[in-house]
């Protein structure tokens, strides 16, 4: 059984996606499940430990290939869907950056950053991609976000930027779940009397920032 989050990940595979890369690919459930749905797979990790659990678990598959290396690589030509997942978002703005020509054969990217985000979905909406589905969810007490970028071209509003166009429009009960934290949180921290004016100012003004998504649902 696949956990939520990676049934997400896998259930964001588009039907049409015929090679899939999931890079960084660690204990290899997302290649195994892609696999039993008769797809071709990349299956990828940087680190000697993770690669040989991927050996082991996939390589009595035919449509899989396993590779030790970085990134895009040592990414066939003809892959069309790369997953990226668990890592921060510097590492996969890293990944992009390096593999750039990469992007050209590229049509989904299914993307999760731990982190830096918006940075992510900047780069990727000024590359020639689209968010075409997002998905946000909780898992264990940890706050996901799961994006699919398609080819295209798209413009957002700073909000939709910081927040995923997708995601604001559900407005989820995982996304309203983290919205309480966040603001649970502001709180706690305006009670710091070390605060500085300005660290003060920011927090006040996304204090009202959460407060006014809570009252769009
Ligand atoms: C936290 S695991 C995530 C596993 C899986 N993708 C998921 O979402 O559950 C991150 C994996 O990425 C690998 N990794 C980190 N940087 C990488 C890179 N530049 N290229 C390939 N793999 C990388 C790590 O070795 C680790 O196995």
């Amino acid at each position: 059984m696949l956990s939520k989050r990676l049934s997400s990940i896998v259930s964001l595979v588009p039907k049409t996606a015929q090679f899939i890369a999931d890079i960084g690919s660690d204990h290899g459930l997302v290649p195994l499940e892609l696999l039993k749905q008769n797809k071709r797979v990349f299956a990828s990790d940087n680190k000697i430990g993770p690669y040989e659990i991927l050996n082991k678990c996939l390589s009595s598959y035919e449509n899989i290939m396993v590779s030790l290396s970085s990134g895009f690589d040592a990414l066939p030509n003809d892959v069309d869907t790369a997953i990226l997942t668990g890592l921060g978002g510097h590492v996969i703005l890293d990944i992009l950056n390096k593999g750039y020509m990469h992007l050209s054969h590229l049509e989904n990217l299914i993307i999760s950053p731990h982190s830096n985000i918006e940075e992510v979905r900047r780069f990727l909406l000024k590359n020639g991609y689209r968010i075409d589905q997002e998905i946000f969810l909780k898992e264990e007490d940890i706050y996901y976000v799961i994006m699919l970028f398609k080819k295209g071209h798209q413009e957002l509003s700073t909000l939709e930027y910081r927040f995923g166009p997708c995601i604001l429009k559900e407005k989820n009960e995982d996304f309203i779940d983290f919205i309480y934290k966040k603001l649970e949180n502001i709180q706690y921290l305006l009670n710091e009397k070390s605060l500085s004016k300005k660290r003060k100012e920011e927090l006040n003004k996304d204090y009202l920032l959460y407060k006014e998504l809570l009252n769009e649902i």
